[in-house]
C-alpha cells in the first residue's frame, strides 16, 4: 500500500483526486463535527463549498429535515442552525438530519477531492476505524490535510502521521512518501500530548480567543469514536449505514 500526504490542498487540483482513495482531515474543526455528527445520529452530512450554495440546497431539497450549519472565522453564520462546535450536535439536534456543511477549509477539502473512487473523512477523534477501513480495502491512500487558508498547518499533518503509524500497525507492507515521513517524524515530535499540540498551533489559539476552548479539548480525544465517514453520491455517511441501504 503507498501512502501519500498532501500538505495543504493548494498542492494539488480537483482532477487530481480521480480514481483515488483519499482521506480528509480537517481536526479543528470540521472532520472531527463530521464523526460526532454521525455517532449522534446525523441521516448524512453533505459538504459544500459556498455560503450561498448551502443556502440553495437548504431551501430547494431538504427542508425542514435539513440543517444549516458550519462557521465563517470560527463563529456561526447568520441564519444557519448550527456552528461548528462538535459539542453542539447532539443526538436531540441532529439524529435523522441531513447537515449542510460550510467550514472554511474542511468542507472545501472535501469537495475539492469528490472525484476519488473512495473518500473518507478522519480526525483524531475516529482514526483507529479509519485506519483500519482503509487496510480493509487495501487501496493506495492519499491523505490530505485541510490546513488553513491553503497553508499548512501542524494539527491536520499530526493526525496524518498518527493515521499512518495505525496503519502501519496493522499492514507492515507500506510504501510511504517523502510527506508521509515527515508526517510520521511531526506525529512523534508533537503527538504525544494530543490537547497540549492542539492548544499550542495557529488555530487552537484562534479558537480558544473566539471562546471554544472546548472544542479544542474535544477534538483532542483519540479514538472515542468507532464512525468511518464515507463520501457517496454528494454526501457522508457513515460506512455502517451505507452498507445495510
Ligand atoms: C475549517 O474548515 O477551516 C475549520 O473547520 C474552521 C473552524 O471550525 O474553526
Amino acid at each position: 500500500m503507498k501512502i501519500n500526504v498532501l500538505l495543504s490542498p493548494q498542492n494539488v487540483d480537483d482532477l487530481y483526486f480521480t480514481g483515488k482513495t483519499s482521506v480528509i482531515i480537517d481536526v479543528l474543526r470540521a472532520t472531527s463535527v463530521i464523526a460526532k455528527a454521525l455517532n449522534s445520529g446525523a441521516k448524512e452530512i453533505i459538504p459544500v463549498g459556498s455560503i450561498d450554495f448551502a443556502m440553495k440546497i437548504s431551501s430547494n431539497t431538504h427542508g425542514s429535515q435539513s440543517l444549516l450549519c458550519g462557521e465563517r472565522n470560527t463563529k456561526i453564520i447568520e441564519g444557519f442552525n448550527l456552528g461548528n462546535s462538535p459539542e453542539e450536535y447532539t443526538e436531540e439536534k441532529v439524529k435523522g438530519k441531513s447537515i449542510i456543511l460550510f467550514t472554511t477549509n474542511g468542507s472545501k477539502s472535501i469537495v475539492k477531492a469528490k472525484f476519488s473512487t473512495n473518500l473518507l473523512t478522519c480526525s483524531f477523534n475516529n482514526l483507529k476505524s479509519v485506519a483500519e477501513h482503509l487496510v480493509k480495502l487495501g487501496e493506495d491512500v492519499e491523505i490530505l490535510c485541510a490546513g488553513s487558508n491553503g497553508l499548512f498547518c501542524i494539527e491536520d499533518t499530526v493526525c496524518a502521521g498518527k493515521l499512518i503509524s495505525e496503519i502501519q500497525k496493522i499492514n507492515t507492507d507500506t510504501e510511504i512518501s517523502d510527506a508521509a515521513k515527515a508526517s510520521l517524524v511531526l506525529s512523534k515530535e508533537f503527538g504525544g500530548d494530543i490537547p497540549e499540540m492542539l492548544k499550542n498551533c495557529e488555530h487552537g489559539k484562534l479558537l480558544e480567543e473566539n471562546g471554544f476552548g472546548i472544542d479544542i479539548e474535544i477534538c483532542g480525544i483519540l479514538n472515542n469514536i468507532n464512525i468511518v465517514p464515507v463520501f457517496d453520491n454528494g454526501s457522508i455517511k457513515s460506512f455502517n449505514t451505507l452498507a445495510v441501504e
